[in-house]
This record gives structure tokens, C-alpha cells and sequence, in this order.
């Protein structure tokens, strides 16, 4: 006979936390150290995962201010989080070596070992410097407006559709614009989900966004590395305050 309970659907995977490097970050989101470093306010990171940024930029002189609820969490719980998600990412790239730049391809254990340090400076910093990571989750963020120079946001609202649909997408989109500064802007990357799809809500979003007075415009980035893609990173500000 056939089975007809019904199950309630599984919820939805909690987002990797993930290690990456300021080198990583700049790649991704077309920054470089000197332009960092010129900031003329501080750099909001959300989510920060388990990133070095805030490690790596402080030498530079910028002061980097990291939000994620993972934030609330135990030390030890966010390590073993970030070795899963180190796990991840190598079957990942195993499995669908696509999604990946090509030089990660010939060399992911080198790629990896990037992770590892970037994990093991952030443990160490954010023991050193807790005021610098807080527990906060989008859409709300608990900064005051135009508290920040830059604010970069990686690898969730879009990556985790299931996670941010329309509205609590353009709410946490509207909110990082709140917390930067008027002359100042936010970058988000990626803009595909997890498989790599195109999100098909950027158009939507840019409109809902524009409405607000707040002007978007996709970033193509040169690829950095031979058989890599073109990465793509939406630009936000405030209308009427372009650099
Ligand atoms: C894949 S990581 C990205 C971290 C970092 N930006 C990077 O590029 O490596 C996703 C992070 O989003 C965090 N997260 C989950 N829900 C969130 C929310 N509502 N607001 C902010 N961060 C959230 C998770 O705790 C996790 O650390």
C-alpha cells in the first residue's frame, strides 16, 4: 500500500561557515590591500563566517567590524563548523569542478590550506579582539546608519535562496545599505545560488531596491586566474551619493 503520511518538508540547511583569506576576499569582491587600507571609515563584514578579514586588515590600519549569529555561539562549536564546511568545500570541488576557478582545480589541497590559516586566525583574533565580531543576523542589524565606509556581503543572500526569498532578501539588501555610509557603498557576491543558477530574482530586486532610492549596478570582474569566470558583484548606494 502505498504510503501516504505526510511529512513536513526538511528545513532548509543551515549556511557553511566558511574560512576565507583577505587575499580570498579581494579576489571576490575586486578589492586590493592599498584600497583597503585608504578607507576613510571602518568595514562592515556580514556575514563573517569564520574569516581572518578582520585579523588581516587590522595591520593594514582598517578597522573591520565582523556580524554573524554563528557570532553567539561557543568557540569550539564555530571550529567544528568551519571544519565541516572546509569538509564541504572539498567534496564540492570534487564533485563539480565547474563551479570552480581552475587553479582551485589543479591545486585544492593548496587552496584549502588557506582556509585553515584564515580559521586559525580568526579563532585566535576573535579571542584577542570579541568587541570586533557581533552576533547579529540579517535582515536587522544592530548598527547605527551610515556607521560604515565599505560593506561587503558574501555568500548568503543570494547563495541561500531558501533562506532569503524576495522580501527577506530585499529587507537584508536595504538593511546593509542603512548601516553604510552615504558616500560609501555595499558589494555583494556571489549572485548565483549554491549550483551555480543565476538568480532569478536580481532584476526584481534591483527594481524594489531603486524604489528606495537606492542605486544598483552589476560589477563584472576580470578573471584573475587562467580558465577562471568572470565574477559578478552587485553595487549598492545610496542614490544621489556616487563617487
Ligand atoms: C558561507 S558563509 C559566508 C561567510 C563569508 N562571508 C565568506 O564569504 O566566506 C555564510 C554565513 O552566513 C551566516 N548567516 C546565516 N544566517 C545569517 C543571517 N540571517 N544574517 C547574517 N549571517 C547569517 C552563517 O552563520 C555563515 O557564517
Amino acid at each position: 500500500m502505498a504510503d501516504r503520511t505526510v511529512r513536513a518538508p526538511a528545513p532548509p540547511a543551515a549556511p557553511l561557515v566558511t574560512s576565507r583569506s583577505l587575499d580570498e576576499y579581494c579576489e571576490l569582491f575586486g578589492l586590493t590591500r592599498a584600497g583597503i587600507a585608504a578607507l576613510p571609515g571602518p568595514l562592515l563584514d556580514c556575514p563573517g563566517g569564520a574569516a581572518a578579514l578582520v585579523a588581516e586588515a587590522r595591520p593594514l590600519g582598517c578597522r573591520v567590524v565582523a556580524a554573524d549569529p554563528v557570532y553567539a555561539r561557543p568557540a569550539e562549536e564555530i571550529t567544528a563548523r568551519a571544519l565541516a564546511a572546509r569538509a564541504a568545500m572539498a567534496a564540492a570541488m570534487a564533485a563539480r569542478p565547474d563551479l570552480y576557478p581552475a587553479r582551485r582545480q589543479r591545486r585544492p589541497e593548496h587552496y584549502l590550506r588557506g582556509w585553515d590559516r584564515a580559521r586559525l586566525l580568526f579563532a585566535a583574533d576573535r579571542a584577542a579582539h570579541p568587541g570586533q565580531y557581533v552576533a547579529a543576523a540579517l535582515p536587522r542589524l544592530p548598527f547605527a546608519d551610515g556607521t560604515f565606509a565599505l560593506t561587503l556581503s558574501g555568500y548568503l543572500v543570494f547563495a541561500y535562496p531558501e533562506l532569503f526569498g524576495p522580501e527577506r532578501r530585499l529587507a537584508a539588501l536595504a538593511e546593509l545599505v542603512r548601516v553604510t555610509a552615504p558616500g560609501g557603498e555595499v558589494r555583494i557576491h556571489p549572485l548565483n545560488d549554491g549550483e551555480g543558477r543565476r538568480s532569478t530574482g536580481l532584476d526584481a530586486v534591483r527594481h524594489a531596491l531603486g524604489e528606495r532610492r537606492i542605486s544598483s549596478e552589476i560589477r563584472v570582474l576580470a578573471p584573475t586566474d587562467r580558465g577562471d569566470r568572470a565574477r559578478r558583484v552587485l553595487v549598492l548606494r545610496r542614490v544621489g551619493h556616487h563617487r
